[in-house]
């Protein structure tokens, strides 16, 4: 009887049928139907390793099974101490710390030297790190020069992928991925240089001459005075604005294995320098089923006009006509934490920008919906980008900047990812198999 075979589990042995130190309860039993054969494969983690079953064949020209999973819904692609995400029980915590208390009580540089580090800092680490950051905020001039380069109405987020990818030019030394120092740097100045390279996208799209970083203003601050700064000598942002936008930066800091995370690892592996691998990021972002689905909402919301349509959309919904946007999540099966999180900044940011009418459509539609049995049943609860779309139009920023800001924000999760993924001896280059499914010998004409 043939065993699990995999050469950097310890826990294999392929000569009893036995799996050495783990009871049959960690273990799989697989019967092949075409041969008869039965393999045992370890389960460690809730998994089994896709390459064990490599082993089960029909003969020696067989290349053995391999999983199909298109999209990932069911392949966990890495071993990661970043994020811990519980989508039924609605829990979302980075490195250990609940979302909750991050928001309530951290700023956004400290949950990203939380994220880098794997731990809180101490006092003097944290002032260090601000320091460093603050002090990486300034671009390269020609940067600027580049970036001028691009048509009036370019959108903001292909500008920052753009330029993003353009910093490995600069600071060519990024390719040394393999010194700890030479990486450190790069993630500095990653987390420094995201807002001004975002706030430079912006006002080009206004037509309005780019703002250099203010060193005496806070991270969300200084993003603040870079985008809005006129003619004033000295911008100052209204401290609620600036605490809500911190706080909307934690809040997607990171995101375990999503969508441009993973693409940030894919690309990573292949040892290309960070800022091509987080240019690739961006571009994942760049999206509507991912970085865009907050414009949907703010869409949908007007479409809705008052809240006394709310029931008739409601049944459209139900009815199949309508997607409710901003509801249900793939992984949340519960109230996404940080949609909750994002309501109680809304009240924060009203109170400085007046209350926007489709504030009160969407809590309409929130509560009819959380009370109705088709979107209990199905677990369909609020996610991030239910009310997040809200408070970026009451900062008077355009729907193309909404994912903008989310890249702002996801920036340290894509760098503690992208460190993790390098220094982890089981990671190789991405390179998924396919089932070929074309044309196979064809004879070119006259060959
Ligand atoms: N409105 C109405 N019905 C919905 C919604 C919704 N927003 N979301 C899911 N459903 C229904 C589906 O029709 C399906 O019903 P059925 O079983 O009767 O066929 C059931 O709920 C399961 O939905 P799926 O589409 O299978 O769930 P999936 O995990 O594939 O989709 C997704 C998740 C894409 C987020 C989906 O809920 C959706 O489209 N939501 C609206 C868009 C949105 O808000 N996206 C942002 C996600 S957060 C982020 O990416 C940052």
């Amino acid at each position: 009887m043939p065993n699990s075979t995999s050469s950097n589990h310890p826990n294999v042995n392929n000569k009893n049928g036995k799996v050495q130190g783990l009871s049959h309860r960690d273990s799989l039993t697989v019967r092949d139907n075409r041969t008869g054969q039965e393999y045992e494969l370890p389960i460690v983690d809730g998994t089994v390793k896709a390459t064990d079953l490599r082993q089960i064949k029909t003969g020696d020209s067989d290349f053995g099974i391999m999983t199909y999973d298109p999209a990932f819904m069911n392949t966990a692609s890495c071993r990661s101490a970043v994020t811990y995400l519980d989508g039924e029980n609605g829990v979302l915590e980075y490195r250990g710390y609940p979302i909750e208390q991050l928001a309530e009580h951290s700023s956004f540089l400290e949950v990203s030297f939380l994220l880098i580090h794997g731990r809180l800092p101490s006092q003097s680490e944290l002032a260090a790190w601000i320091h460093d950051i603050t002090h990486h905020t300034f671009v390269h001039e020609n940067t600027k020069d580049f970036m001028k380069g691009f048509r009036y109405d370019a959108h903001p987020m292909g500008m920052l992928a753009s330029s993003v990818a353009a910093l490995s030019t600069f600071y060519p030394e990024a390719a040394r991925i393999d010194d700890p120092d030479v990486r450190m740097a790069q993630v500095v100045r990653m987390i420094a240089k995201m807002p001004t390279l975002a706030a430079f996208a912006y006002r080009h799209n206004q037509g309005q001459p780019y703002v250099y970083p203010d060193n005496e203003l806070s991270y969300a601050g200084n993003f603040l005075g870079m985008m809005f700064k006129m003619s004033e000598l000295k911008y100052q942002p209204d401290p609620r604005i600036e605490r809500a936008l911190d706080v909307l930066f934690i809040l997607h800091a990171d995101h375990e294995q999503n969508c441009s995370t993973s693409a940030v690892r894919a690309v990573g592996s292949s040892q290309v320098d960070p800022y091509s691998a987080t240019a690739a990021g961006v571009a994942a972002l760049y999206g509507p089923l991912h970085g865009g689905a907050n414009e949907a909402v703010l869409r949908m919301l007007r479409r809705i006009e008052r809240a006394e349509n709310v029931p008739a959309f409601i049944e459209g919904v139900k009815s199949g006509k309508e997607r409710l946007m901003g509801f249900g999540h793939r992984v949340y099966k519960n109230y996404d934490p940080r949609a909750r999180i994002i309501k109680g900044a809304c009240d924060d940011v009203f109170a400085v920008t007046g209350v926007s009418p489709l504030l009160r459509i969407a809590q309409e539609l929130e509560k009819t919906a959380l009370e109705d049995e088709y979107f209990v049943s199905r677990k369909l609860y609020p996610n991030v980008d239910f009310y997040s779309g809200l408070i970026y139009e009451a900062l008077g920023l355009p729907a193309a900047m909404f994912p903008v800001l989310f890249a702002i924000g996801r920036a340290p999760g894509w760098m503690a990812q992208w460190l993790e993924m390098i220094q982890d001896g089981e990671q190789k280059i991405a390179r998924p198999r396919q089932i070929y499914t074309g044309a196979r010998g064809l004879q070119y004409p006259g060959a």
